[in-house]
């Protein structure tokens, strides 16, 4: 039978905040280095900034970036990252077996920020691994606060008359990860956090902060750990993060396919551990899910590159976790989107990790081109068109086996509804091989136009972007949708498919 659901006004979900189309800026490999900052490129302007890749950038529409990791920021010295470039220290970056040079640092994250627009907002991450409390509010007094103070005075010192009012502040980064460097156990991070969210309040009571929660769900210490963090935090921070990458394990691609399954687990999970820890503490208080890093990340390529690469070596902006993403990829992506929009309630922060050649939507040669990947289509149109209230969309969808998950739903969907009363649907057709035939029952909603149904799927599910053929994938227009004056929309999803469907 057809996938079915009904989309009408009176069931919602919540309000989706923009800051779920974020993105992350890690010091690793070339994210930096060559791939946003690139001194002499043709495209390059006066700071050295890729006009190429911010063009790109901006036509994503990420929003919040976060920055400066990930793993590098355990290792992190912020005062190394400012001042007069040529002064600035080389280091050894531990996380990434690479050598930092420091050429790129805060004030050239921000003027990168600037330079996107308004729309973009930093996130800033600080070194709960090999620093602590005295550091953070160093930081936090270089950027925000206006001036009559030495670190203060130094950022204007350095060029930078204005602060840089960041607001949105992580609190370390994986620190439930045996490989970070200053690795905790729950406990031990919990305080710190903790005594670190008080101090940065003393500064500015209205900083947003960040606890750090699971690297993923699959870790030993899952749930205990939040429950323990929130305990000693939960009136000090506003959110908890979460963690997830997706691949086909032994080729299971059906697997692979509902990693959203996953994803809205994780989510459910996180949610029912904070309002646990809300309850035992009596607290009108809500934590919001900040789900900073996100992706198809193939990881059996790092494994594959830290067995084979020379333990002696540390190279500057090396090629490190560049996977190419095919069409099967951007689906899955694409329904990881949607996990986070049906969870539009609780997670109001998203970042997909990460912006440029990293795991990324971007890709660019040194001297040479940008492109978009597969992945770039479904972030672009979400960031585009899932911007309103998010509706509760209950699938009647038939099913297929997995071995990860059992039973999953062919259909994973969701819908977006703008201030305008247009609505965005939304949809992934998980099967390999067959169309999927979808029927929305439109209720109460006075929508007449079908604006657009565009797809995403390929004859090969395996093609993808690469130098030689940047072009080779895109979404295109698809066939045979219609929506009757009855308010019924009727559309074949193709075989292994990313769709939006525009009504007004
Ligand atoms: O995004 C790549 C890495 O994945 C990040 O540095 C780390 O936080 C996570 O393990």
């Amino acid at each position: 039978h057809p996938a079915r659901f009904t989309l009408d006004p009176a069931f919602t979900v919540g309000q989706v905040n923009p800051r779920i189309f974020g993105s992350f800026v890690e010091h690793l490999g070339r994210c930096v280095y060559t791939g946003i900052h690139e001194p002499g490129h043709p495209t390059a302007d006066a700071e050295g900034l890729r006009t190429d890749v911010l063009d790109l950038v901006r036509e994503l529409g990420v929003t919040t970036i976060r920055y400066p990791g990930g793993n590098f920021v355990s290792g992190y010295k912020w005062e190394d990252s400012v001042g007069p470039a040529e002064d600035r220290p080389r280091r050894l970056d531990l996380a990434w077996r690479s050598t930092e040079t420091n050429r790129f640092g805060l004030s050239e994250y921000i003027a990168f920020l600037r330079k996107l627009g308004p729309q973009a907002e930093p996130m800033m991450a600080v070194n709960l691994g090999t620093r602590g409390v005295a550091e953070a509010l160093e930081l936090q007094e270089y950027a925000n606060h206006p001036a009559g103070t030495t670190r203060s005075d130094l950022r204007v010192a350095h060029g930078d008359k204005d602060p840089f009012g960041i607001r949105l502040w992580c609190l370390g980064n994986e620190m439930d990860g045996p490989w970070q460097t200053g690795h905790k156990t729950a406990e031990e991070y919990g305080r710190l956090a903790a005594e670190t969210a008080r101090a940065m309040r003393q500064i500015d009571p209205d900083v947003e902060l960040v606890a750090c929660g699971s690297s993923s769900q699959s870790m030993p210490t899952f749930a205990d750990w939040e429950a323990k963090v929130l305990a000693e935090t939960y009136d000090l921070v506003d959110y908890i993060s979460l963690h997830a990458y997706y691949q086909p394990h032994d080729g299971d691609l059906d697997s692979f396919l509902a990693s959203a399954v996953d994803m809205e687990s994780f989510i459910e999970n996180v949610v029912a551990t904070c309002d646990h820890i809300g309850a035992r503490l009596k607290s009108k208080k809500k934590i919001d899910l900040s789900f900073d890093e996100w992706n198809v990340w193939y990881t059996s390529h790092w494994e594959e590159h830290t067995r084979t690469t020379d333990p002696g070596e540390w190279p500057e902006a090396p090629r490190l976790l560049e996977d190419n993403y095919s069409v099967l990829d951007a689906v899955v992506f694409g329904s990881l989107l949607i996990a986070l929009l049906r969870h539009a309630d609780r997670v109001t922060v998203a970042c997909l990790a990460q912006l440029v050649n990293v795991i990324a939507p971007i890709l660019t040669e040194p001297g040479g081109p940008a492109w978009r990947q597969t992945t770039f289509f479904p972030f672009a149109q979400a960031s585009k068109h899932g911007r309103g209230e998010v509706l509760d969309v209950r699938v009647d969808s038939p099913t297929y086996e997995t071995k990860k998950y059992g039973e999953a739903d062919l259909l994973h969907a969701t819908a977006v509804r703008a201030e305008d009363g247009s609505v965005t649907v939304f949809a992934v057709n998980r099967s390999r091989t067959e169309p999927l035939p979808l029927e929305v029952a439109l209720s109460g909603l006075d929508l007449t136009a079908l604006v657009e149904h565009s797809v995403l799927a390929d004859a090969d599910p395996d093609a993808r972007n690469t130098l030689a053929d940047p072009e080779r994938v895109a979404p295109h227009p698809a066939d045979g949708t219609t929506l009757t004056a009855d308010g019924r929309l009727t559309a074949t999803l193709e075989p292994l498919s990313w769709n939006v469907i525009r009504l007004a």
